[in-house]
């Protein structure tokens, strides 16, 4: 009801009357009137002109769902913490609850944020954006991996939407500007032997931080300091469930076939020279290609190689992670 009640006052160029969005919602003007106020308590900007009605002047820096949903195309499952450990953990929790095949899970800040290979996730509350994708394909264990393809696409396309810059992919699905790391992507997966019970793929984005410190200063990057303004994280949390719900289709309907040909072009390491390490493991080689369960394929001195997992480091990019 808040994001019908929003839709119709962003519309509106002129006050809009309780009375009037009452009747058009079908509901009771002192329903309208406790929206409103909830909505002021979280930080809308609606002036109430007398004898006139409500006019919005700003929204809120916030995550709810309410205000995601006011540019998404169609109403999308969010739910949405103020603080959580981590939106990873909560959404595993929730995909045993939850009937639906596609949902969100969104924290403002997490006390315990989790990245690849056991690393810790750390970012300030109202600078990034972190989000869990809840997914529950009918596919083979086997065919779960690729779905890092999809989601990191839809990374990019979101991030070119909102701020028109090309990002590329690391595979296996970290979203890189040039040199330096923009997203992380972690993705925990529950199943049998023959089916996916679900997968939970975790997006941290860097959105307006201003400055990184630390170990990262060097390799971390946010669209801020890409695109040399403050980004709109509502707006861009709303690009990115969009464009992530689409790449999963895409995989869903078309399986790699289809996703292959835009994961190449957006490829971050493609004909490049690069060392995947697994381990106290080191192969060195030219990345030729992906294959269809989204392994990695490089070419080595001694004939080709392919890997399930690793770490990539790209030659000639000491900034790479
Ligand atoms: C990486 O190490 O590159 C992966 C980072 C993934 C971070 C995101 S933030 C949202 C979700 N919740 C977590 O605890 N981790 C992922």
């Amino acid at each position: 009801m808040k994001t019908e009640i929003l839709k119709i006052l962003l519309e509106a160029t002129e006050a809009v009357s309780g009375e009037e969005i009452s009747k058009q919602l079908d509901v009771s003007r002192a329903g309208v009137w406790k929206h409103i106020q909830a909505l002021k308590e979280d930080g809308c900007i609606i002036e109430a002109q007398t004898n006139r009605g409500y006019k919005l002047h700003a929204l809120p820096d916030l995550l709810k769902p309410e205000y995601v949903n006011l540019y998404l195309p169609e109403e999308e499952l969010i739910i949405w913490y103020q603080e959580t450990d981590s939106t990873n953990t909560q959404g595993k929790m929730l995909a045993k609850k939850k009937k639906e095949e596609f949902f969100v899970v969104l924290a403002e800040h997490q006390s315990g944020g989790k990245g690849r290979l056991g690393r810790a996730w750390v970012s300030n509350p109202g600078e990034a954006i972190q989000m869990s994708f809840v997914v529950k394909p009918l596919l083979p264990p086997s065919k779960a991996p690729a779905l890092n393809f999809a989601i990191a696409l839809g990374v990019c396309e979101a991030v070119q939407e909102m701020c028109s810059v090309d990002v590329k992919i690391k595979w296996p699905n970290d979203v890189v500007f040039g040199a330096k790391k923009l997203c992380g992507i972690l993705t925990e997966m529950s199943a049998d032997m023959d089916k996916v019970d679900y997968l939970v793929s975790g997006v941290g984005v860097n959105v307006n931080q201003q400055s990184f410190a630390g170990e990262i200063e060097q390799r971390a990057v946010s669209l801020r300091m890409i695109a040399g303004d403050a980004v709109d994280r509502v707006k861009m949390c709303a690009a990115l469930i969009k464009h992530v719900k689409s790449m999963y289709n895409c995989y869903v309907e078309g399986g790699m076939e289809a996703l292959m040909p835009l994961y190449m072009k957006r490829s971050a390491i493609l004909n490049s020279e690069i060392t995947v390490s697994c381990g106290e493991e080191r192969y060195t080689g030219v990345c030729t290609g992906f294959g269809e369960n989204g392994e990695l394929i490089i070419k080595t001195q001694n004939g080709e190689r392919s890997f399930l997992a690793g770490e990539v480091s790209v030659r000639g990019m000491k900034d790479y992670v």
